[in-house]
């Protein structure tokens, strides 16, 4: 066993475990899932092709895709165990910890929640997948004094998610929009979530365990809550007029801006460029351009002063608000598009496990007598 004994803060730069799923390339801006660009994979493929892909290893042909889709729209329905819990939340609930107890109910009625074989894997992956859509969407539905939306046969799982959470069916360049960014969620190695899920997975727990740690790892707004902040303070600047004024006072103050940086990227974030134009055209459409004008503005004076690169939650912000999504759901649904790669993570994790057991530098007193109570 080889110890270094210099803790590595925030594991920054740590090769943590072998992946045959993600290929991140910090230093060039490139992302690809299984040897596909991420480009190619948000333009050409739908979410459910990059989900099978990143299970499967292979983009599905057509009789697998079809047999995909067919699991996953079975499993749309929740249990209504499920809907009855959502309705005995505190009605302010912060839907990432109802989406995280929701993920821990559906593993109290999977049939296959206690089977770790690769099969089993496959088949609660899917399934959590479709059934994370529906929690969420319910969960939104029962918070706000309406009954949830039934799912719709007939619609993808991009576009019926929109569907259950505005009762609403898309416009197709919505829902493609919409179905893009759930893709450029679905991985990104091993980000503070995928690497707790793997952390969970390697102590031999099970699948809904693992990803409902994940939710509560992706929670943060070091992680995934930064795409409502990046809405909050956009927002907050109200008009293209102010970000000059909003930058120099971020400035001076130091303040954090959400949506940018990156502990991997340094030149650029791929998925911020997809996003952007996706952003842009979405804008154009929900008739609010301005907020693709403010995140532009925002963008180009933040990296002239700081350079820094704005991340995968910067343009999604805007995307997503001019999609309908309400700002505390924004978190949530990048949870719906990175199940993907959880499961996928978790999947390869059981495939070659090794019990994830790091060490601690101990830093505090030396060994001391112990003082009794009434002593001390
Ligand atoms: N705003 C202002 N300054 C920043 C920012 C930012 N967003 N990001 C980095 N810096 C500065 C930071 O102050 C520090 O400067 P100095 O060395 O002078 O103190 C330097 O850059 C290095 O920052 P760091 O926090 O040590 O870098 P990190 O690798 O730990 O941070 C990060 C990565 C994503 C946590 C950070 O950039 C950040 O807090 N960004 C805002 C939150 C955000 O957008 N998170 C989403 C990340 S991408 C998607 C995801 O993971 O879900």
């Amino acid at each position: 066993m080889t110890e270094s004994r210099a803790p590595i803060r925030g594991l920054e730069g740590v090769v943590a475990a072998e992946t045959r799923l993600c290929d991140l390339d910090g230093a060039g801006g490139r992302l690809a899932y299984r040897g596909y660009d991420i480009g190619d994979l948000a333009r050409r493929a739908t979410f459910e092709e990059v989900a099978a892909l990143l299970w499967d290893g292979e983009l599905p042909d057509r009789a697998r895709l079809d047999r995909l889709r067919g699991d996953l729209a079975a499993a749309r329905a929740v249990p209504a165990a499920l809907v009855e819990t959502f309705r005995l939340m505190p009605p302010g609930a912060d839907p990432m910890r109802a989406l995280q107890a929701a993920v821990a109910v559906l593993g109290l009625h999977d049939p296959d929640a206690g089977d770790n074989s690769r099969a089993a894997n496959l088949r609660k992956a899917a399934r959590l997948t479709s059934q994370i859509a529906t929690a969420i969407c319910a969960h939104h539905r029962i918070r706000s004094g309406r009954e949830p939306v039934a799912p719709a046969a007939d619609l993808d799982h991009a576009a019926n998610m929109l569907y259950m959470l505005t009762g609403r069916r898309p416009a197709p360049a919505a829902a493609r929009a919409f179905d893009a960014s759930l893709t450029l969620y679905a991985e990104h190695e091993l980000n503070a979530s995928t690497f707790t899920t793997r952390v969970i997975a390697s102590t031999q727990s099970d699948l809904h365990s693992a990803v409902a740690g994940g939710v509560g790892a992706l929670k943060g707004p070091l992680h995934g809550g930064a795409g409502e902040a990046v809405m909050r303070t956009l927002l907050e600047i109200g008009e293209v007029a102010n970000v000059d004024r909003f930058v120099a006072e971020a400035l001076a103050t130091r303040r954090r801006l959400m949506g940018f940086g990156h502990r991997v990227y340094r030149a650029g974030d791929p998925r911020a460029a997809i996003l952007r134009g996706l952003a842009e055209e979405a804008c154009r459409q929900s008739g609010q351009f301005k907020w693709y004008e403010m995140a532009a503005a925002l963008h180009e004076r933040i990296q002239r002063a700081k350079g820094l690169i704005p991340n995968v939650d910067f343009y999604s912000a805007p995307l997503f608000y001019s999609l309908g999504i309400p700002l505390d759901l924004f978190t949530p649904v990048i949870a719906a598009g990175r199940i993907a790669g959880w499961t996928a993570n978790i999947i390869e994790q059981h495939d070659d496990n090794r019990l994830i057991r790091p060490r601690g530098d101990y830093r505090g007193p030396g060994r001391r007598e112990f003082v009794p109570l009434d002593q001390r």
